[in-house]
């Protein structure tokens, strides 16, 4: 059995999609009531990181977890915990996602400090591990999918700061080939799309392939941080967000890595391929 962990969100959904297309016993974690919609054939269980005793039942009787966490305040607490329960159920092999930049020094901060000490943890774990360091995912526009159906303009917190801006699909595809093959026991890899993109990059493709205008609007570090806490995100939250945005936008994230073709054998998808299987969330009436 493998266990996913974030199994209804973005990169967890296509997981266990994945691992089930291929053939493989599937547990699906979620917070949810049991009778959430997962692909039939899957296992799910009701566990929440908060929870030690429903993570003992998450992890009883798999062989690998995929680890997923998205702490509403940066914290590697849910990391932890879940591999407290792991290496009590002795669990085989863990894949942890994780983040490009993770552990960079940037001025007086550190990037994706909390994703550090959940890497240190899971590198010294008895676990058989692998550790993914995914690029922006391309999904992030689909946070502009409201102002570009009303034909607003969309914020900009990267400036021209291009990053490897990566298909959800790539991540989840490497995950399950390490998932399931122990050649990638040890390794960490840097995730990227094929091609750097800004922001105002990435507008002009979706514009493109919807055929109506996409504006970017340029919103600075201090504009940003009071548009993020006046969003309702929790200050140390806010903090995380405008370090690593700050970090993209200063050029540290134009990265390009071999990594998914490499373990995948095939080229990454690019923004357009994912923004045309994507152009009905931005298009019709907001
Ligand atoms: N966005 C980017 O560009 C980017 C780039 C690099 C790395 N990352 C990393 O990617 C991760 C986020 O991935 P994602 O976008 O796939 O996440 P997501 O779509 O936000 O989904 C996260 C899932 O975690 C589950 N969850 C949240 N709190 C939980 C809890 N207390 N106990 C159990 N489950 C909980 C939720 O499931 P339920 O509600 O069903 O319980 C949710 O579906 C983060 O670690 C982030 O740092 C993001």
């Amino acid at each position: 059995m493998i266990l996913v962990t974030g199994a209804s969100g973005t990169i967890g959904r296509h997981v266990v999609q994945l691992l089930r297309q291929s053939g493989q016993p599937v547990r699906a974690m979620t917070r949810a009531r049991p009778g959430h919609a997962m692909p039939p054939g899957v296992d799910v269980v009701q566990a929440d990181f908060e929870d030690p005793a429903s993570l003992r039942r998450a992890v009883a009787d798999v062989r690998a977890v995929f680890l997923l966490t998205a702490p509403a305040t940066p914290t590697p607490d849910h990391d932890l915990a879940l591999l407290t329960e792991a290496r009590a159920a002795r669990v085989g092999s863990v894949v942890k996602l994780s983040a490009i930049g993770t552990g960079e020094r940037f001025g007086s901060a550190t990037v994706g400090a909390w994703h550090q000490t959940a890497e240190d943890a899971v590198r010294t774990s008895d676990l058989s591990w692998t550790v993914l360091r995914p690029s922006a995912f391309a999904s992030n526009c689909l946070h502009w999918s409201g102002a570009i159906r009303a034909g607003q303009p969309v914020s900009n917190m990267t400036g021209d700061g291009a990053q490897g801006v990566i298909d959800p699909r790539d991540i989840a595809a490497v995950a399950v080939a390490a998932l399931t093959d122990p050649a990638h026991a040890g390794k960490t890899y840097t995730l990227t799309g094929p091609e750097l993109l800004s922001v105002p990059d990435q507008a002009r493709q979706l514009a493109e392939v919807i055929g109506r205008p996409v504006v970017s609007v340029d919103v600075p570090s201090t504009s940003a941080s009071q548009q993020l806490l006046s969003s309702g995100m929790p200050p140390a939250a806010v903090e995380a967000t405008v370090i690593g945005t700050a970090w993209a936008r200063a050029g540290h994230n134009r990265i390009l890595t071999e990594d998914v073709a490499t373990v995948l054998a095939r080229p990454p998808a690019t923004f357009r391929d994912w923004a045309q299987r994507h152009r009905e969330a931005f298009i019709g009436t907001p």
